[in-house]
């Protein structure tokens, strides 16, 4: 498999490493940062074998699925990865919907789930790891890095631990032709138009709209678990961190930062 970088991508500096098998993107973005990349730098791989998900979960990388994190070397305070977090989820949304079939759009649609999933209908194709790193020893030369993982359900729909009560995606169910090289290339470019929008957190609000355009579930009801506790509540939208708020039956009004949602059927199997 060939991938390459987008003109867009290109024109903006970013590089690229392909590999045919690491244990994760994310971990290998990681060393490249503590020794001293310059950042913008995309990892890909055709199979990881420790790849992961969120909350320590694992993601099993399977060959014929788009394995990717990005290197990102500016001076970040730690709550700009969650926003980046959601330039991705933009970026990548925006990908998908340049390379799929219309009638897919129109039937099933592509949407974002809080806080960084990709969803086809209710079924989960895409999901999102950033990750916020320190590099340097010393504490004047320490550095702040920030790594954002990207994993894309092409060819194989693998189950997700603790998540196996959604149904999960993949691409060629609806697209035989889309490739991981094609995602890529896409995601590459959808990525550096986001990522300029987004302007160093200044470009938020926008950013944040255009998430909220393809957010699921806003609006309805939905299950929550938050510190090993479960809320229910509607799905309003979320501020400018990138925080879910939830407005619960009694009015009152809920941000929160980290979590699962459940929705549907899911919502009263879920795991505890
Ligand atoms: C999630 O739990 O939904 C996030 C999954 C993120 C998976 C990607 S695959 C590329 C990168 N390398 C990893 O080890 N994880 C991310």
């Amino acid at each position: 498999m060939i991938f390459s970088l987008s003109p867009q991508a290109l024109a903006q500096f970013y590089r690229l490493e392909v590999f045919d098998i690491v244990e994760s993107t994310n971990d290998l973005a990681a060393e490249f940062a503590k020794s001293g990349d310059s950042g913008r730098l995309w990892i890909v791989a055709a199979e990881q074998t420790g790849g992961r998900g969120r909350r320590g979960r694992v993601w099993h990388s399977p060959k014929g699925n788009l394995y990717a994190s990005l290197l990102l070397t500016e001076d970040f305070a730690p709550e700009q990865a969650a926003q980046l977090g959601f330039v991705a989820g933009v970026a990548l949304r925006e990908a998908l919907a340049e390379l799929l079939p219309e009638k897919l759009q129109k039937e099933s649609g592509i949407f974002l789930k809080w806080p960084n999933d990709v969803l086809i209908g209710k079924a989960k194709l895409a999901g999102i790891l950033p990750e916020f790193i320190t590099r340097g020893s010393k504490a004047k030369q320490r550095k702040n890095a920030i790594i954002i993982g990207m994993g894309v359900n092409v060819k194989a729909a693998p189950a997700v631990e603790n998540t196996s009560l959604y149904p999960i995606a993949n691409l060629a169910a609806w697209d035989k032709t889309c490739s991981p090289p094609a995602v890529f290339a896409a995601l590459s470019r959808f990525w550096a138009e986001n990522y300029a929008l987004w302007n160093n957190g200044q470009g938020m609000a926008a950013l944040r709209d255009k998430w909220l355009c393809h957010a699921a579930f806003r609006g309805e009801i939905i299950h929550l678990n938050h510190k090993g506790a479960m809320l229910s509540g509607v799905f309003a939208g979320i501020d400018d961190f990138g925080r879910l708020i939830l407005v619960q039956e009694n009015g009152e009004k809920q941000l929160i930062s980290a979590g699962d949602v459940y929705f549907g059927a899911a919502a009263k199997t879920r795991p505890k």
